[in-house]
């Protein structure tokens, strides 16, 4: 198979494009689509976060109309539909109930209706619900990880460079992109201060999250979409679904993306039927082309130590940097070079979606955070490949595999590819046996 990408042709991974009118009419001030001059955003993957993201871009303060909303289930389009209504009431949401679109496909309609799309369901279908959107022309948010296996990434990589092609933006809810300690302090790094970066370690280490319940009515279908963190055509595993926030800096610092991965992990005490497929632990190292290399550590222990946060070592210094705003560069000696004001840090979430809708409503082409985002992604990918493997997994192998999680059939009556055994429970990889590409 081609090589479709090369790690060499990394984007500057703030993603801020060079600058440029947009075409659409809609978003020329004044000129807006909707009647009343209001933007006009639907919501793909109305749960926790496509919620959020809503109250967000409200929050801009832009002239913004939620309508259309699309969920896999009436319960959680309903349930995400009272609280964006109950706290913004009519004016901003006009989303009437054939609009409200339900199932699989409910995506294509919604996308239909709206200039701005968020795109916020389980990452499995984020590159369906991508490249759909990019097709209809729309302005994205979508949420991390943007894939869960190769061919989904293949598919988002080839749908980036569409939207840059018809200046799109995109931005990515890998929010420390939108963060002033992560800004800064790379920026610095960047411009040589810690000379050149040789090492690093990226830790996201902590109890796990929720788990969803079977119900005897369920099919295999909807329970394994009700509790999708758990299945890797939906989520990935946690190196994918929350790893790839730290992974992501680390390509950022050294502004590449690794060769190879090696590395280990299992299920030590995450065993249940209820927990699917995924390890509770992968540990690994990234070796990038200069021959550096980043350790990365992830686990959901429960009662065991945290730790969510990067450290990298140059031939200068070194530096620590975590969500909770820290930012700090010393040289070896334990000179401070740099210590992030802890002032001024608006919160990165709201950020993100300030400067996407202030572009917007101006009319510019300011962002395309998709093609990074895919790349990062895939670097979790290829850690999982080598986890579950137990094999040196390298870039161009793991990007060009050919093993595709994605259910041939969406339905609710339809299978899933994995299935569990007479006893419930799930098949999960074994290192030194599985084939992962
Ligand atoms: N940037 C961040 O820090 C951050 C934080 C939380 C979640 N996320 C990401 O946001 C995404 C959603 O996570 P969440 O916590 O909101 O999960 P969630 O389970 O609360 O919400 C997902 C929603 O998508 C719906 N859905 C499933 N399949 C769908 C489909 N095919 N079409 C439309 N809707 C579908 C589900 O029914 C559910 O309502 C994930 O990718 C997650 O990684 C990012």
């Amino acid at each position: 198979m081609k090589n479709l990408n090369s790690r060499r042709d990394f984007i500057k991974t703030s993603a801020l494009v060079t600058g440029g009118m947009l075409a659409p009419s809609f978003l020329v001030p004044g000129a807006y689509a909707a009647p009343d001059n209001h933007l006009k955003l639907a919501v793909i993957g109305c749960g926790g976060r496509g919620t959020g993201a809503v109250f967000q871009a409200f929050e801009t303060g832009q002239p913004i109309k939620l309508v259309a909303m699309a969920d896999a289930f009436q319960d959680r389009l309903d349930n995400s539909y009272k609280a964006i209504f109950d706290k913004y009431g009519a004016e901003k949401v006009a989303v009437t109930d054939d609009k409200k679109f339900v199932g699989f496909h409910g995506y294509i309609h919604a996308i239909a209706e709206a200039d701005v799309v968020i795109l916020a369901s389980p990452p499995g279908f984020r590159p369906q619900h991508f490249e759909e959107a990019v097709k209809q022309g729309k302005q994205i948010f979508m949420e991390k990880p943007v894939a869960t296996d190769a061919a989904g990434i293949r598919k988002v990589l080839a749908a980036a460079q569409e939207a840059k092609a018809k200046k799109l933006n995109v931005v990515v809810g890998l929010q420390r992109h939108y963060q002033n300690n992560y800004r800064e302090v790379i920026k610095r790094i960047q411009d040589g201060q810690l000379g050149e970066i040789t090492g690093g370690q990226v830790y996201w280490n902590d109890g796990g999250v929720w788990v969803r319940e079977r119900k005897p009515e369920m099919t295999e279908m909807e329970y394994q979409m009700r509790n999708w963190y758990y299945f890797n055509w939906l989520c990935g595993d946690h190196i994918v679904e929350q790893h790839v926030h730290n992974i992501d800096i680390a390509n950022w610092v050294k502004n590449s993306y690794p060769v190879k991965a090696e590395g280990t992990g299992g299920r030590q005490v995450r065993i249940g039927k209820e927990h699917g497929e995924i390890f509770d632990h992968h540990v690994l190292t990234f070796t990038y082309a200069d021959g550096s290399v980043i350790h990365s550590e992830c686990r959901h222990f429960s009662g065991a130590a945290n730790r969510v946060d990067e450290t990298f070592q140059g031939t200068k210094g070194k530096v620590f940097l975590s969500a909770g705003n820290h930012g700090t560069m010393t040289d070896w000696k334990g000179n401070v070079i740099y210590d992030h004001n802890r002032e001024n840090q608006p919160n990165p979430y709201q950020q993100e979606h300030d400067e996407l809708w202030a572009a917007l409503v101006k009319g510019e082409y300011k962002f395309a955070d998709a093609e990074n985002a895919a790349k990062s992604t895939m670097t979790a990918i290829m850690g999982r490949y080598a986890t579950y493997s137990g094999k040196v997994m390298t870039w161009d192998e793991a990007l060009n595999g050919t093993v595709d999680l994605f259910p041939e059939t969406l339905a609710w009556d339809a299978m899933p590819k994995l299935l569990p055994n007479a006893d419930g429970y799930y098949p999960h990889a074994v290192p030194g046996k599985t084939k992962v590409i």
